[in-house]
């Protein structure tokens, strides 16, 4: 089972942990893409048009040194042609504009899932990303694994909602900022057309932590992206005993917020904890996912995240090395 647990391992795939907007990889992001560069030649060509007659006349009709001071230049009083013009043309563009904008963000809307689409549901949490693959029973956080999509084939649709305020999750490369907000289902869908590593981030202000609430978003190829899935459905296995770590587990309270599926543990209010070990990182973006990390994060997360809503443990020796030892076969 180790074997295909490592071979799930989304190592190898480019990151694109400095993102950038000008680079659309989805269908989606495409059309938002091609809306924004349509709208700034406009608006572009617009501002070429009025800052050169600008600058032209400045120049051309700028004070010369021999000019008469008091003379008045020539006076022209309307003039039906110039003022239908400015009238009619700018109307025209705001036609454009809103027509393609309309098109476009009905175009994405309106799209309906493929037989084959995978669905994902996000859950905003002050400071942190809740996933859930409703059609495979797995539950996890700050990482969302989707299938590269070629002709929309296993596309993946996302539904958005948030357990406290208002949250928006933006993956420039894959697609525009969708909010998260309470008592709302938002949609939107991606089909990532390469492999790598996409970073986000929450563009909604949140709480202190807003600026720490980072996601990854790991397009894979589809095989790659079903063998993670499969050793994502496994529950940890049942051991004859429960293990010392278990126990501490229990008695520093972690199992009030985090789950372990297979365990008795069923926490709902910290990330579910099934596969902590298959993650890349640690608090939603702060640390890299090493044992040293987990237990500097275990020990006190307000000291990597301040104001985030995880407490110290107040743990050390011994029962730290338990916990810590167990967390780490969660693999
Ligand atoms: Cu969540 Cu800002």
């Amino acid at each position: 089972m180790l074997a295909f647990l490592q071979a799930a391992q989304p190592s190898g795939l480019p990151e694109h942990k400095i993102t950038n907007m000008f680079n659309p990889l989805t269908t989606p992001a495409k059309v938002e893409f091609n809306m924004g560069m349509l709208e700034f030649a406009i608006t572009g060509a617009i501002f070429a048009v009025v800052a050169g007659l600008l600058i032209y006349t400045m120049i051309r009709f700028r004070r010369r040194r021999n000019d008469d001071s008091r003379q008045e230049p020539a006076q022209i009083y309307g003039s039906n042609q110039i003022e239908a013009a400015w009238t009619v043309i700018p109307i025209l563009v705001v036609f454009v504009i809103a027509g393609v904008s309309a098109r476009s963000v009905w175009g994405v809307e309106d799209a309906s899932p493929p037989a084959n689409a995978l669905h994902v549901t996000v859950i905003g949490h002050r400071y942190w990303w809740e996933v859930h693959y409703p059609f495979y029973n797995v539950v996890t956080a700050n990482e969302i694994h989707v299938p590269v999509s070629r002709n929309r084939d296993r596309a993946t649709y996302l539904e958005y909602k948030s357990a406290d305020v208002i949250h928006s999750l933006w993956v420039p490369e894959l697609g525009g900022k969708t909010d998260l907000i309470p008592n709302r289902v938002n949609h939107t869908w991606i089909d990532p057309s390469t492999p790598g590593i996409f970073w986000g981030s929450c563009t909604e202000f949140c709480g202190v932590q807003h600026a720490n609430m980072l996601l990854q978003i790991v397009a894979q190829e589809p095989e790659d992206f079903d063998r993670w899935m499969a050793a994502q459905q496994h529950p940890q296995p049942a051991a004859a005993e429960i293990s010392a770590g278990q126990k501490r587990f229990q008695t520093a309270g972690c199992w009030a917020c985090h789950a372990v599926k297979g365990t008795h543990f069923i926490g709902k209010i910290g990330p579910d904890l099934t596969h902590l070990m298959s993650r890349r990182e640690i608090g939603s973006g702060v640390l890299d996912n090493t044992p040293a990390n987990l237990q500097a994060w275990v020990v006190n997360p307000q000291q990597a995240k301040p104001g985030c809503l995880m407490p110290q443990s107040k743990l050390d020796g011994t029962p730290l090395d338990e916990l810590i030892t167990y967390l780490e076969t969660l693999k």
